[in-house]
C-alpha cells in the first residue's frame, strides 16, 4: 500500500473514531454531523466548487467536534438557554477548531471555527460575504438544512416545503444565497429524500407513522352511516 492511501486509510480510522466520541457523547451530534456531510456532498456535486472534496466531507463531520467540551445539560436542554449558556454553545466552533490544532485536520480548522458565521456579519465572529471561508458557507447551508429538517425534543421537523421556504428567506442574508440556489436546484423529491437518519430521527419517524396509521385504522372502523 501507498503512503498517501496508508495515510487516507489511517486519517478515516481516526475520523470514525472522533465522529464515534461525539456519537458517545450525544447521539443527535453524531445523526446530525452525517446528515450535513450527505448534504454537503449534494451541494458539492450540484455546485463543482473549487474546494478539496475531501477536506469538505472532513470538515462535514467534524463541524460540531467542539460540542464534546459542551456540558451535557447546557448540550440537551429541552428550554431556552440563559445568556451564560448560549456563551458556551458559541464557544464550540472555537473549540472544534482548537481540537485539530497539531493533527491531520489542521487545516480545516479555520472551516469548521467559521461554520456559524453570516452574509450580513451577524454571527459568531462577525466575518461577512466572501470573508467566510467558501467551505464553512457550504457547511452552514447544509448544517441549517439538517437543523430544519431533523426531530428535536423540543419541536417536529419541519415540512421540506417549509424548509425550502426558510431556505429561500434566509439566503443572502444568513446563508449564500449562491450555494442556497446549489442546494435548491434538487427537485423537491430529491430534497425530501436527503433526510437525516440518525436514531432519533428513525423513532420519531416511525412514532408518527404509527400515529398516522392508527387514526386512518380508527377513521376507517367507523360506520359509515348510522
Ligand atoms: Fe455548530
Ligand atoms: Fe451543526
Amino acid at each position: 500500500m501507498s503512503q498517501t492511501n496508508m495515510d487516507r486509510q489511517q486519517g478515516s480510522e481516526i475520523l470514525k473514531i472522533c465522529t464515534n466520541i461525539i456519537g458517545a457523547r450525544d447521539e443527535y451530534t453524531q445523526g446530525h454531523s452525517h446528515h450535513v456531510y450527505v448534504v454537503t456532498e449534494a451541494i458539492f456535486e450540484a455546485g463543482h466548487f473549487p474546494i478539496d472534496r475531501e477536506k469538505l466531507a472532513h470538515a462535514a463531520l467534524l463541524h460540531d467536534i467542539g460540542k464534546i467540551l459542551v456540558p451535557e445539560n447546557v448540550l440537551n436542554k429541552d428550554c431556552s438557554l440563559s445568556d451564560e449558556e448560549w456563551e458556551i454553545i458559541r464557544q464550540h466552533p472555537v473549540s472544534g477548531c482548537n481540537l485539530l490544532q497539531g493533527t491531520m485536520f489542521e487545516d480545516i480548522g479555520d472551516w469548521i471555527l467559521y461554520h456559524h458565521e453570516r452574509m450580513d456579519g451577524k454571527g459568531y465572529h462577525g466575518l461577512s460575504g466572501d470573508g467566510i471561508p467558501l467551505a464553512s458557507r457550504i457547511i452552514a447551508v447544509a448544517d441549517t438544512f439538517s437543523a430544519l429538517r431533523t426531530y428535536r425534543a423540543y419541536r417536529p421537523a419541519k415540512s421540506i416545503q417549509d424548509t425550502i421556504r426558510i431556505l429561500k428567506e434566509a439566503a443572502g442574508t444568513q446563508l449564500d444565497a449562491n450555494v442556497v440556489q446549489t442546494l435548491l436546484s434538487y427537485d423537491e423529491d430529491f430534497l425530501e429524500a436527503l433526510e437525516c437518519n440518525c436514531e432519533i430521527c428513525k423513532r420519531r419517524k416511525e412514532a408518527e407513522h404509527e400515529k398516522a396509521l392508527s387514526e386512518k385504522i380508527n377513521l376507517q372502523s367507523l360506520p359509515l352511516y348510522r
